[in-house]
């Protein structure tokens, strides 16, 4: 009796450590002195008030992943906040692939702006609504980076896919490790209705929250080598592509919920669309 009861509590155990890394261990609050919290290891929380946003980042670097993390975004008048959620390497020619929630008045729609920076050139936003009210509850953010490509996905519904265009010219992220980084800050100046609403600071502290950081499927580099976790096989992550259901959630959402893309921006681009635009 005493044997299984000990071995169920480990199994117990195990499951807590594998259903969601522990965040003490995963990340590090890197500013806003004292506003952003890890509270008993499964929750984190950035604020902002007046003075000060937050943020933090990923003590691991990685060179390709799937990585999750479900957030439950600034409720109420969230305008003029941004809480951006991105991967992103050091220098001036560095790699990025963002996620970024600009907030907005109570009941007005949140916008979800992505982008990838490749060799420090981004301007390749798309912009998003969501099918949700993201600050009701949580929802998992997830981003898939592998050789080919990179999809953003949001509660595993795809949202973008960019994919590897080297063939055409276009450089892809792929030889600098990134670190995780999250971010809440006042940008009233651009971020809602391109800067008609400011900040109410009568609303502060705005918080948004974090849980259940997923990155069991991805390659660590510690020292200049890389580990990588999962199956990274020609059935795994590594080379993981939408198949035609996934394609078709993609559509629906390209077609009912986005609202900008660079590709479609004729105006931003008299001289001719950027390459990776005409890819299929
Ligand atoms: C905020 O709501 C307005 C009005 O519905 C909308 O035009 C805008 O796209 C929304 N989002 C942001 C971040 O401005």
């Amino acid at each position: 009796m005493a044997f299984s009861c000990a071995s169920s509590l480990s199994v117990f155990l195990l499951l807590i450590i594998y259903t969601s890394a522990n965040f003490n261990n995963e990340f590090d609050i890197t500013w806003g002195d004292g506003r952003g919290k890890i509270i008993n290891d499964q929750l984190l929380t950035l604020s902002l008030d007046k003075s000060s946003g937050s943020g933090f980042e990923s003590r691991n670097q990685y060179l390709f992943g799937k990585i999750d993390m479900q957030l439950k975004l600034v409720p109420g008048n969230s305008a003029g906040t941004v809480t951006a959620y991105y991967l992103s390497s050091k220098g001036s020619n560095w790699d990025e692939i963002d996620f970024e929630f600009l907030g907005n008045l109570s009941g007005d729609p949140y916008i979800v702006h992505t982008n990838v920076f490749s060799q420090g050139k981004g301007n390749r936003e798309q912009q998003f609504y969501l099918w949700f009210d993201p600050t009701a509850d949580f929802h998992t953010y997830s981003i898939l980076w592998n050789p080919q490509r990179i999809i953003f996905s949001v509660d595993g519904t795809p949202i973008r896919e960019f994919k590897n265009a080297e063939s055409i010219g276009v450089p892809f992220p792929k030889n600098q490790p990134m670190r995780i980084h999250s971010s809440l800050w006042n940008a009233d100046d651009w971020a809602t209705r391109g800067g008609l609403v400011k900040t109410d600071w009568t609303q502060a502290p705005f918080t948004a929250s974090y849980r259940n950081f997923k990155a069991d499927d991805a390659c660590v580099v510690a020292s200049g080598k890389s580990s990588c976790g999962g199956s990274s096989g020609s059935q795994g992550w590594f080379s993981e592509e939408l198949d035609n259901s996934k394609q078709e959630r993609l559509r629906w959402v390209q077609k009912n919920y986005m609202i900008y893309n660079y590709c479609s921006d004729s105006k931003r681009f008299p001289q001719g669309f950027p390459p990776e635009c005409s890819m299929p």
